[in-house]
Protein backbone atom coordinates (compact mmCIF):
# COMPACT_ATOMS: atom_id res chain seq x y z
CA UNK A 1 0.00 0.00 0.00
CA UNK A 2 2.98 1.85 0.73
CA UNK A 3 3.33 2.60 -3.37
CA UNK A 4 -0.44 3.90 -3.62
CA UNK A 5 0.15 6.14 -1.36
CA UNK A 6 3.45 7.89 -2.92
CA UNK A 7 1.17 7.52 -6.06
CA UNK A 8 -1.58 9.84 -4.42
CA UNK A 9 1.05 11.95 -3.24
CA UNK A 10 3.32 12.25 -6.24
CA UNK A 11 0.04 13.47 -7.65
CA UNK A 12 -1.54 15.75 -5.48
CA UNK A 13 2.07 17.82 -5.01
CA UNK A 14 2.15 17.76 -9.13
CA UNK A 15 -1.46 19.83 -8.65
CA UNK A 16 -0.27 22.14 -5.35
CA UNK A 17 2.98 22.90 -7.48
CA UNK A 18 0.79 23.56 -10.90
CA UNK A 19 -1.10 25.75 -9.05
CA UNK A 20 1.80 27.80 -7.58
CA UNK A 21 3.16 28.25 -11.20
CA UNK A 22 4.96 31.50 -11.80
CA UNK A 23 3.40 33.80 -14.32
CA UNK A 24 5.33 33.40 -17.60
CA UNK A 25 8.28 35.90 -18.08
CA UNK A 26 7.39 38.82 -20.62
CA UNK A 27 4.56 37.99 -22.66
CA UNK A 28 3.19 39.88 -25.61
CA UNK A 29 -0.46 39.96 -24.21
CA UNK A 30 -2.67 38.83 -21.88
CA UNK A 31 -4.30 36.52 -23.96
CA UNK A 32 -0.60 35.16 -24.62
CA UNK A 33 -0.28 35.30 -21.06
CA UNK A 34 -3.40 33.25 -20.43
CA UNK A 35 -3.18 30.92 -23.23
CA UNK A 36 0.58 29.86 -22.24
CA UNK A 37 0.39 29.97 -18.70
CA UNK A 38 -2.23 27.40 -18.98
CA UNK A 39 -0.51 25.36 -21.00
CA UNK A 40 2.45 25.49 -18.55
CA UNK A 41 -0.31 24.09 -15.86
CA UNK A 42 -1.14 21.34 -17.92
CA UNK A 43 2.10 20.49 -18.63
CA UNK A 44 3.00 20.11 -15.02
CA UNK A 45 0.13 18.21 -14.06
CA UNK A 46 0.98 15.78 -17.27
CA UNK A 47 4.72 15.85 -16.90
CA UNK A 48 4.59 13.63 -13.33
CA UNK A 49 1.60 11.12 -14.25
CA UNK A 50 3.34 10.17 -17.89
CA UNK A 51 6.79 9.22 -15.50
CA UNK A 52 4.63 7.41 -12.86
CA UNK A 53 2.79 5.49 -15.32
CA UNK A 54 6.41 5.16 -17.26
CA UNK A 55 8.06 4.06 -13.64
CA UNK A 56 5.42 1.67 -12.70
CA UNK A 57 5.22 -0.16 -16.37
CA UNK A 58 8.66 -0.49 -16.35
CA UNK A 59 8.84 -1.97 -12.47
CA UNK A 60 6.20 -4.33 -13.91
CA UNK A 61 8.04 -5.61 -16.82
CA UNK A 62 11.28 -6.51 -15.04
CA UNK A 63 9.88 -7.49 -11.97
CA UNK A 64 7.36 -10.32 -13.63
CA UNK A 65 9.93 -11.06 -16.53
CA UNK A 66 10.25 -14.33 -15.74
CA UNK A 67 7.13 -15.29 -13.72
CA UNK A 68 5.05 -18.00 -15.99
CA UNK A 69 2.39 -18.13 -13.50
CA UNK A 70 1.34 -14.34 -12.66
CA UNK A 71 -1.25 -14.26 -10.10
CA UNK A 72 -3.69 -10.98 -11.14
CA UNK A 73 -5.21 -8.72 -7.98
CA UNK A 74 -7.95 -9.96 -7.53
CA UNK A 75 -9.81 -6.71 -5.66
CA UNK A 76 -7.74 -3.83 -3.98
CA UNK A 77 -10.39 -1.50 -2.40
CA UNK A 78 -8.36 0.87 -1.62
CA UNK A 79 -6.30 1.00 -4.74
CA UNK A 80 -9.20 1.59 -7.13
CA UNK A 81 -10.50 4.52 -4.33
CA UNK A 82 -6.80 5.71 -4.82
CA UNK A 83 -7.00 5.93 -8.44
CA UNK A 84 -11.00 7.28 -8.45
CA UNK A 85 -9.94 10.04 -5.92
CA UNK A 86 -6.61 11.31 -8.02
CA UNK A 87 -8.01 10.43 -11.79
CA UNK A 88 -11.18 12.98 -10.24
CA UNK A 89 -8.90 15.80 -8.60
CA UNK A 90 -6.67 15.94 -11.92
CA UNK A 91 -9.75 16.34 -14.00
CA UNK A 92 -11.39 18.64 -12.28
CA UNK A 93 -8.14 21.04 -11.82
CA UNK A 94 -8.10 20.84 -15.39
CA UNK A 95 -11.68 21.75 -16.21
CA UNK A 96 -11.64 24.25 -13.57
CA UNK A 97 -8.18 25.39 -15.01
CA UNK A 98 -9.02 25.40 -18.71
CA UNK A 99 -12.80 27.30 -18.20
CA UNK A 100 -11.06 30.10 -15.89
CA UNK A 101 -8.87 30.89 -19.21
CA UNK A 102 -11.66 30.22 -21.63
CA UNK A 103 -14.44 32.49 -19.91
CA UNK A 104 -11.45 35.05 -19.08
CA UNK A 105 -12.64 38.22 -21.80
CA UNK A 106 -8.94 38.42 -23.20
CA UNK A 107 -9.67 34.97 -24.74
CA UNK A 108 -13.37 34.73 -25.35
CA UNK A 109 -14.88 38.15 -25.75
CA UNK A 110 -18.56 38.37 -25.91
CA UNK A 111 -20.62 41.31 -26.49
CA UNK A 112 -22.98 41.83 -24.27
CA UNK A 113 -25.99 44.39 -25.28
CA UNK A 114 -25.81 47.32 -22.53
CA UNK A 115 -23.12 46.06 -20.56
CA UNK A 116 -20.09 48.23 -19.51
CA UNK A 117 -17.70 45.96 -20.27
CA UNK A 118 -17.04 47.42 -23.77
CA UNK A 119 -14.16 49.77 -24.93
CA UNK A 120 -14.15 52.47 -22.45
CA UNK A 121 -13.10 56.25 -23.49
CA UNK A 122 -9.12 55.31 -23.73
CA UNK A 123 -9.29 52.54 -25.46
CA UNK A 124 -8.51 51.54 -28.97
CA UNK A 125 -10.63 49.97 -31.19
CA UNK A 126 -9.28 48.64 -34.84
CA UNK A 127 -11.53 47.50 -37.71
CA UNK A 128 -9.91 44.29 -39.20
CA UNK A 129 -11.51 44.10 -42.68
CA UNK A 130 -10.72 41.05 -44.56
CA UNK A 131 -11.20 40.82 -48.50
CA UNK A 132 -9.64 38.54 -51.59
CA UNK A 133 -6.91 38.83 -51.32
CA UNK A 134 -5.42 41.56 -48.39
CA UNK A 135 -6.71 43.43 -45.17
CA UNK A 136 -7.79 46.66 -44.32
CA UNK A 137 -7.09 47.79 -40.85
CA UNK A 138 -8.73 51.33 -39.49
CA UNK A 139 -9.32 53.22 -36.35
CA UNK A 140 -13.42 54.02 -36.87
CA UNK A 141 -12.75 55.85 -33.61
CA UNK A 142 -10.16 57.92 -34.45
CA UNK A 143 -11.37 58.21 -38.88
CA UNK A 144 -8.06 56.49 -39.49
CA UNK A 145 -6.68 53.83 -42.17
CA UNK A 146 -3.54 52.13 -41.66
CA UNK A 147 -3.29 49.77 -44.86
CA UNK A 148 -1.76 46.35 -43.44
CA UNK A 149 -0.13 47.45 -40.39
CA UNK A 150 -1.95 47.58 -37.39
CA UNK A 151 -0.17 50.19 -34.39
CA UNK A 152 -1.09 49.52 -31.12
CA UNK A 153 -0.18 51.26 -27.74
CA UNK A 154 1.23 49.21 -25.16
CA UNK A 155 -0.54 48.43 -21.87
CA UNK A 156 -3.54 49.85 -23.26
CA UNK A 157 -7.20 47.55 -23.75
CA UNK A 158 -7.23 47.06 -27.12
CA UNK A 159 -10.53 45.86 -28.95
CA UNK A 160 -10.15 44.28 -32.55
CA UNK A 161 -13.30 44.40 -34.91
CA UNK A 162 -12.66 41.06 -36.88
CA UNK A 163 -14.79 41.04 -40.30
CA UNK A 164 -15.15 40.23 -43.98
CA UNK A 165 -16.04 41.51 -47.55
CA UNK A 166 -16.56 38.44 -49.08
CA UNK A 167 -15.80 34.64 -48.03
CA UNK A 168 -14.33 33.28 -44.81
CA UNK A 169 -10.97 34.89 -44.08
CA UNK A 170 -9.62 34.64 -40.30
CA UNK A 171 -7.33 36.89 -38.40
CA UNK A 172 -3.98 35.19 -36.74
CA UNK A 173 -1.69 37.07 -34.89
CA UNK A 174 0.14 33.52 -33.17
CA UNK A 175 2.65 35.36 -31.24
CA UNK A 176 0.15 37.60 -29.30
CA UNK A 177 -2.66 34.47 -28.81
CA UNK A 178 -4.84 36.18 -31.10
CA UNK A 179 -7.32 34.54 -33.53
CA UNK A 180 -10.55 34.83 -34.58
CA UNK A 181 -12.48 34.18 -37.83
CA UNK A 182 -13.78 36.76 -40.21
CA UNK A 183 -17.30 36.22 -41.82
CA UNK A 184 -19.18 38.51 -44.21
CA UNK A 185 -21.57 40.63 -42.94
CA UNK A 186 -20.42 39.89 -39.08
CA UNK A 187 -18.54 41.20 -36.89
CA UNK A 188 -16.67 39.16 -34.01
CA UNK A 189 -14.66 41.25 -31.45
CA UNK A 190 -11.27 39.94 -29.84
CA UNK A 191 -9.97 42.12 -26.45
CA UNK A 192 -6.18 42.01 -25.37
CA UNK A 193 -3.96 44.41 -23.98
CA UNK A 194 -0.79 44.48 -25.84
CA UNK A 195 2.22 43.92 -23.00
CA UNK A 196 5.31 43.92 -24.68
CA UNK A 197 6.31 46.07 -27.54
CA UNK A 198 7.72 44.95 -30.79
CA UNK A 199 6.67 44.06 -34.12
CA UNK A 200 4.18 40.70 -34.48
CA UNK A 201 3.72 39.03 -37.88
CA UNK A 202 -0.01 38.02 -38.57
CA UNK A 203 -1.79 36.41 -41.86
CA UNK A 204 -5.69 34.89 -43.01
CA UNK A 205 -5.50 31.50 -41.22
CA UNK A 206 -8.61 30.44 -43.35
CA UNK A 207 -8.13 29.18 -47.07
CA UNK A 208 -9.88 31.79 -49.44
CA UNK A 209 -8.66 31.21 -52.61
CA UNK A 210 -5.25 31.45 -54.48
CA UNK A 211 -3.80 34.25 -53.05
CA UNK A 212 -4.37 33.07 -49.30
CA UNK A 213 -0.85 33.42 -49.20
CA UNK A 214 -0.22 36.50 -49.28
CA UNK A 215 -2.82 37.64 -46.45
CA UNK A 216 -0.34 39.03 -44.66
CA UNK A 217 -0.43 41.92 -41.86
CA UNK A 218 1.85 43.59 -39.00
CA UNK A 219 1.34 44.14 -35.84
CA UNK A 220 3.24 47.07 -34.38
CA UNK A 221 3.09 47.59 -30.52
CA UNK A 222 4.94 50.75 -29.09
CA UNK A 223 4.69 53.04 -26.20
CA UNK A 224 1.65 55.00 -25.18
CA UNK A 225 3.13 58.13 -26.34
CA UNK A 226 4.90 56.64 -29.85
CA UNK A 227 1.38 55.76 -30.35
CA UNK A 228 -0.33 59.47 -30.04
CA UNK A 229 2.07 60.59 -32.26
CA UNK A 230 1.94 58.05 -34.79
CA UNK A 231 -2.04 58.56 -34.31
CA UNK A 232 -1.70 62.39 -35.08
CA UNK A 233 0.71 62.06 -38.50
CA UNK A 234 -2.00 59.26 -39.88
CA UNK A 235 -4.65 62.01 -39.10
CA UNK A 236 -2.98 64.98 -40.57
CA UNK A 237 -1.64 62.85 -43.77
CA UNK A 238 -5.97 61.06 -43.97
CA UNK A 239 -7.41 64.52 -43.72
CA UNK A 240 -5.62 66.69 -45.71
CA UNK A 241 -4.12 64.61 -48.48
CA UNK A 242 -7.69 64.24 -50.00
CA UNK A 243 -11.08 65.01 -50.06
CA UNK A 244 -11.50 60.57 -50.13
CA UNK A 245 -10.05 61.22 -46.65
CA UNK A 246 -13.08 61.77 -44.25
CA UNK A 247 -15.25 59.55 -46.84
CA UNK A 248 -13.51 56.46 -45.83
CA UNK A 249 -14.05 55.55 -42.33
CA UNK A 250 -17.93 55.63 -43.14
CA UNK A 251 -18.55 54.16 -46.50
CA UNK A 252 -17.93 51.04 -47.85
CA UNK A 253 -13.83 49.44 -48.12
CA UNK A 254 -13.22 49.38 -51.50
CA UNK A 255 -14.02 53.29 -51.91
CA UNK A 256 -11.83 54.62 -48.98
CA UNK A 257 -8.91 52.31 -50.71
CA UNK A 258 -8.81 54.33 -53.79
CA UNK A 259 -9.09 57.58 -52.62
CA UNK A 260 -6.82 57.34 -50.10
CA UNK A 261 -3.28 56.96 -51.96
CA UNK A 262 -0.80 58.61 -49.83
CA UNK A 263 -1.72 56.27 -47.11
CA UNK A 264 -0.77 52.45 -46.11
CA UNK A 265 -3.75 51.69 -48.27
CA UNK A 266 -2.35 51.44 -51.36
CA UNK A 267 -0.16 48.73 -50.29
CA UNK A 268 -3.18 46.91 -49.23
CA UNK A 269 -5.38 47.17 -52.63
CA UNK A 270 -2.80 46.58 -55.17
CA UNK A 271 -1.34 43.42 -53.65
CA UNK A 272 -3.68 41.15 -54.92
CA UNK A 273 -3.23 41.52 -58.59
CA UNK A 274 0.97 41.08 -58.67
CA UNK A 275 0.10 38.00 -56.28
CA UNK A 276 -2.15 36.37 -59.15
CA UNK A 277 -0.33 37.72 -61.98
CA UNK A 278 2.94 35.99 -60.47
CA UNK A 279 0.39 32.88 -60.51
CA UNK A 280 -1.15 33.52 -63.63
CA UNK A 281 3.12 33.56 -65.42
CU1 LIG B 1 -7.94 35.15 -46.44
CU2 LIG B 1 -6.97 33.04 -46.38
Amino acid sequence: MKRTRFALVSLLSAVALALAVESVAAQPSTTAELINELNLKLLYVAVPITLLVEVILLYTVLKFRNNDSPKPTRENRRLEITWTIATAIILLFVGVASYGVLANPDVTYLEEPGAEAGPSEGDVVVRAEAFQWGWEMSYPRENVTSGTNIVLPQGQDVYIQVTSRDVIHAFHVPEMGLKMDAFPGKVQTIKTTPLETGEYQGYCAEYCGVAHSQMYFTVEVVPQDQYQQWLQEQRQSQQGGGDGGNESAGGNGNQSADGNESGGNASASVNAPPALLALAN
